[in-house]
């Protein structure tokens, strides 16, 4: 059964880039093996991730990310059924907190700094719809 899991995570520390590279790394690695697409966004300190698949392998995932020292304070924030995934090109994607994104990322937060953790499910999925279409990639 295909499902979608959104949750949001706080950086236990400043990450730098080479942190950044190697969880990308392993992500696009071990996602498409495991058949899980998706999409990562970064910004303020903050983890937001949406991630696509069987349900089995989503949940065996999700419990390897909650014992990873790089982040804390982890909360799902949605989890539903989808009749078919979106991330089709992206075993996982980095959307960065480059200066093309910022008014994206203040569209869906009600104050000024981007704060997932309060959003509406709602709000969540119009903001993951809207990054499919509309966002600049980090390599
Ligand atoms: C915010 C965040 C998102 C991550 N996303 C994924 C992911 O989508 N897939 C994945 O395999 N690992 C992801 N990781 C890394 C895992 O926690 C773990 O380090 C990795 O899966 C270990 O892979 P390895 O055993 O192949 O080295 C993420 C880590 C963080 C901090």
């Amino acid at each position: 059964m295909l499902i979608q899991l959104t949750y949001a995570s706080r950086t236990s520390r400043i990450l730098g880039p080479a942190d950044i590279k190697d969880i990308l790394s392993a992500s696009q690695r071990n996602n498409t093996a495991a058949g899980i697409t998706g999409a990562l966004c970064l910004n303020n300190g903050i983890f937001l991730q949406q991630l696509e698949g069987d349900r089995a392998a989503v949940n065996t995932l999700y419990h390897r990310l909650l014992k990873d020292s790089r982040h804390r304070d982890t909360a799902v924030l949605d989890f539903c059924e989808i009749p078919h995934r979106r991330f089709t090109g992206w075993s996982m994607g980095l959307l960065g907190s480059v200066e093309a994104n910022r008014q994206l990322f203040l569209k869906y937060s009600s104050s000024a700094a981007f704060d997932p953790y309060g959003m509406s499910t709602a709000t969540l999925r119009s903001f993951f719809a809207e990054i499919l279409e509309n966002v600049r990639w980090l390599e």
